[in-house]
């Protein structure tokens, strides 16, 4: 059944209390559900429906008498009810043990855990659970004492002691905030946790804990390092301060997702908490950093303040992803780091969302229907979103942005609201500004779908001494919407002087002065002109600067042209881009002509200055000297043959490797870690990235001119490292070369770290990742599979086979023989049964089909209608590849 915005009504009943007792034991769980109930006046007299699932109903009283009900379409049914407030208890059971699908009460390492959002709350009690409906909770849990020694729920500790004579025990919680169900989190099991007291900045204390199993408490000092910052960071930045007495982390090793913002009580997955400097590569440490940040200041963006319904999803994700961006910028401090930071963040919105948006699975950053919510916790939403707030943040300022987030909290404190609101808050604090002027059009970003194409074109006058840019926009239609209306698209920009580089003052005609050398353009129609002057020679332009938007720019720049913005923008990330411009132009004229790849002297001799330049930070060199990905690749071209692009990409790379060997031994000595003890901050990060990359490239030519010096020292690099990421980076410096050296320390490498289960993730990743060489790397993932250590049943060691394989490795998954279909289409089936949620992510790996050539499009469609042709699909892998077939 699909679920749609325009539907939207208010419930018929709220439920202001809820008393929870839950009787834990994981193959039947006793949960007791007493609820504060009345009618919602707003809205006609109707029956009370309560959802629930998987739930053996015994018992429903109403003021304490039984009344009659049925149960229909996964809901309690109950009819003529008091017109008063009432109480209603329900009873239910449910088999924690049996729950594979993650979603609600679960077992994990024979601990009992929790996860409700979007709906989850219903696979453990009857409940009205959509997020406008919020309750204040009480929580009695009680468990045996000896293998659930710690019991946790939201909010603060009220009561707790034995029961049975010390055989059980018990904790009653109670959280003093209203909360929608999706919120709510239950924790028991054997835990140890690190605490540390703190007291912000309005002078109140805070407890906040760590809880991991006992044998990882040695890797847990940077997530609760992160959170410390956190705390700091909402504070200073947004005047946001923690609102309760204490604040809970707890690691779960079997989770769906990255991590969950429950009130006071936030669920991660291990991958997010878990780090020390020989299990973690840095990597890794700035994950964790970023997502505890982002699971904390859902507090208030999420939490304080919630959504109406699951269209508003990116209400709260877009804009947490937007706060936790710019935590981390913080973070970083120097405006290199801060680059750094935000090229990586657009690399991945052009690696997820931009296909998102191009495919079959493309919607609005609000969505407008949806089969499973499940299915819309997207790059569109949480990546696209973030966008959308930062461009806001663009058109009215930093500081009418923190005003706007000042009303937003003013007006909406406590609420379930929309997308509207917020934008509305965020405009209304800044009248004055464009976004104000024009936010009817603005918001166009929320409805509709589809990565929008700005082309530019400009035009000097020598004799007026005049430069005329005129830009234009159109967006490509998407499954429901043929037609777009124009966006309000912030372009920044600046102009540089094509002799010396310069950074030249902007000045528009009829302005009696230049505005600086940067400023923001906001195009809002369907083509429009800024006309500069005082330009003594033609500039070039450098545009859309810190991608100020989350759209293709279409221009009509030279090489040449891309070559002095390489050398001379102020602008990191238009720096970097021009480089990635020049690498792509190559790349595709080679897949789109004869094949042939050729790294021309000028690009090898600016990619030299760069890796030699005496002041950019090496994090900026890496993310430089990297290619651009396949799939990115694969983006660009109308018509896809992932083989063709693998042949020319691992062409140019090799020709990289090999033109710059001498600068790579360069880059490797000179950026070596003083050996002083691992730190994982960015300098240092940055570092090692550069000296790992060069130790790829150095590998990689060695093998193709059959020499054994640089394998041999990666080797004694993997054997002798002090830390995750120098050991991982020599490891695939080896795989990524296809040295003989790879088999050993693969081996090797399994046997040092057979009992950490993230490192050996790392390992399967690696090699379902490694660059396809006659099919291989294919063959060894298939193989993997039935490792005595792969489990499908695990989120993480699944992706870490699957997903590297279908979605991260283009070449060994796309195959002339269908293979790698075959093995999408039995892992989808397989997963299905056990973890829908899981097995519709993977699903999506077909989504770009209709862009392969044959015979690779044929096979996919075959592969995808298999999928759907199962019977008994569930409603997440149902709606992937329904719509992947498009009907
Ligand atoms: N709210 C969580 C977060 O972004 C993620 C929850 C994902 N839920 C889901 N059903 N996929 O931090
Ligand atoms: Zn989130």
């Amino acid at each position: 059944a699909v679920t749609r915005r325009e539907d939207y009504a208010p419930p018929a009943y709220w439920i202001k209390t809820v008393d929870l007792t839950f009787d834990l034991d994981p193959a039947k769980t006793l949960v007791f559900n007493r609820m504060q109930i009345e009618r919602n006046e707003q809205v006609p007299v109707q029956a009370l429906r309560l959802d629930g699932e998987d739930l053996n109903l015994t018992r429903v009283l109403v003021n304490g008498e039984s009344v009659s009900f049925r149960v229909e379409n996964h809901q309690l049914v109950l009819e003529n009810l008091p017109a008063e407030p009432f109480t209603l208890e329900v009873r239910t059971t449910c088999a924690p043990e049996k729950n594979t699908q993650l979603s609600g009460l679960y077992t994990s390492s024979g601990g009992f855990f929790t996860q409700c959002e979007a709906q989850g709350f219903r696979r453990i009690t009857y409940f009205l659970d959509r997020p406008d409906v919020m309750a204040v909770y009480t929580v009695t849990l009680k468990a045996d004492k000896a293998r659930f020694p710690v019991l946790l729920s939201n909010g603060n500790l009220i009561e707790q002691g034995e029961l049975d004579g010390g055989h059980k025990h018990y904790a009653k919680w109670s959280d003093p905030f209203p909360k929608p169900s999706y919120l709510f989190a239950l924790v028991a099991a054997k835990l140890v946790c690190r605490e540390q007291k703190i007291r912000s900045r309005s002078g109140r204390d805070h407890l906040l804990q760590v809880y991991v199993r006992a044998g990882d408490l040695d890797k847990t000092e940077h997530a609760m390092r992160s959170l410390i910052a956190s705390v700091a960071w909402d504070e200073a930045r947004f005047g946001l301060s923690l609102d309760l007495d204490r604040f809970m982390i707890v690691a779960v090793s079997d989770f769906n997702m990255g991590a969950m913002e429950n009130k006071g009580l936030n669920i991660f997955n291990t991958k997010y908490v878990l780090a020390n400097p020989a299990t973690a590569t840095d990597t890794d440490f700035f994950g964790i950093e970023s997502v505890v940040g982002h699971e904390y200041f859902h507090n208030w963006t999420g939490n304080r303040v919630t959504c109406r319904d699951w269209f508003q999803l990116s209400l709260k994700e877009g804009l947490t992803v937007f706060r936790d961006q710019e935590f981390s910028q913080d973070l970083a401090g120097s405006p290199s780091a801060r680059a750094v930071k935000r090229i990586d963040d657009v690399r991945t919105l052009r690696q997820h969302q931009f296909p998102e948006d191009a495919g079959p699975m493309a919607h609005p950053v609000r969505p407008d229907s949806y089969m499973a919510i499940d299915n819309f916790y997207t790059a569109t939403v949480y990546d696209k979103g973030a966008e959308v707030v930062r461009m806001m943040q663009t058109l009215v300022g930093r500081e009418g942005f923190a005003r706007g987030m000042t009303l937003y909290f003013e007006r909406h404190d406590g609420q379930a609201v929309t997308c509207d609101d917020f934008a509305q808050a965020i405009a209304d604090a800044n009248p004055d500004s464009a976004l104000a002027r024009q936010l009817d059009q603005f918001k166009r970003w929320y409805s509709q779908a589809g990565t929008p194409r700005v082309h530019a074109r400009g035009y000097y006058n020598a004799e007026m001494r005049t430069y005329r840019l005129e830009l234009s926009q159109s967006c490509p239609p998407t499954p429901g919407q043929p037609d777009k209306a124009p966006f309000v698209i912030p372009v920044a920009l600046g102009l540089v002087g094509r002799d010396d580089g310069r950074a030249l003052p902007l000045q528009l005609v009829g302005e009696n002065a230049a505005a600086g050398t940067e400023r923001v353009l906001v195009l809002s129609e369907t083509t429009q002109h800024f006309e500069f002057v005082g330009l003594d020679a033609e500039p070039v332009p450098s545009l859309l600067r810190g991608f100020s938007a989350p759209v293709v720019l279409e221009d009509t720049l030279s090489d040449a042209e891309l070559l002095i913005l390489l050398a001379h923008d102020h602008d990191p990330f238009n720096r970097w881009e021009a480089g990635q411009r020049l690498a792509l132009n190559r790349l595709l004229a080679a897949v789109k002509g004869d094949g042939q790849v050729h790294l021309d002297a000028p690009v090898i001799d600016a990619l030299r200055a760069v890796l030699h330049h005496p002041t950019l930070d090496a994090a900026f060199k890496e993310l430089l000297l990297t290619l651009p990905g396949e799939s990115y690749i694969a983006e660009q071209l109308e018509e896809v043959d992932p083989q063709r692009i693998h042949a020319v990409r691992e062409s140019l790379r090799l020709q990289l490797a090999q033109a710059l060997h001498a600068d790579w031994e360069w880059a490797f000595d000179h950026y070596q870690v003083a050996n002083e003890g691992y730190s994982p901050d960015a300098a240092s990060a940055g570092r090692r990235g550069l000296v790992n990359l060069a130790l790829g490239n150095l590998c990689l030519a060695a093998v193709e001119r059959q020499s054994p010096l640089w394998p041999g020292k990666a080797y004694q690099r993997f054997k002798d490292a002090d830390n995750m990421t120098d050991r991982l980076g020599a490891l695939s410096a080896l795989v990524g070369a296809h040295s003989e050296l790879a088999e050993p320390a693969l081996e090797r490498f399994h046997a040092l770290f057979k009992d950490e289960a993230l490192v050996i993730d790392k390992w399967f990743a690696l090699q379902a990742s490694a660059p396809e060489k006659d099919g291989k790397v294919f063959a060894r993932a298939r193989q993997l599979l039935s490792h005595p250590d792969f489990s499908l049943r695990n989120p993480n060691r699944a992706r870490s086979l699957i997903t590297a394989l279908c979605f991260s490795n283009p070449a060994a998954f796309h195959r002339r023989d269908a293979a790698g279909y075959v093995f999408w289409a039995d892992r989808v089936l397989e997963l299905d049964a056990i973890n829908p949620q899981l097995a519709a992510r993977v699903a999506r790996a077909m989504d770009r089909w209709r862009q392969l050539a044959e015979p690779y499009r044929s096979a996919a469609r075959e592969a995808i209608a298999r999928v759907a042709a199962r019977a008994e699909l569930s409603d997440d892998v149902r709606e992937i590849v329904t719509r992947a077939l498009g009907d």
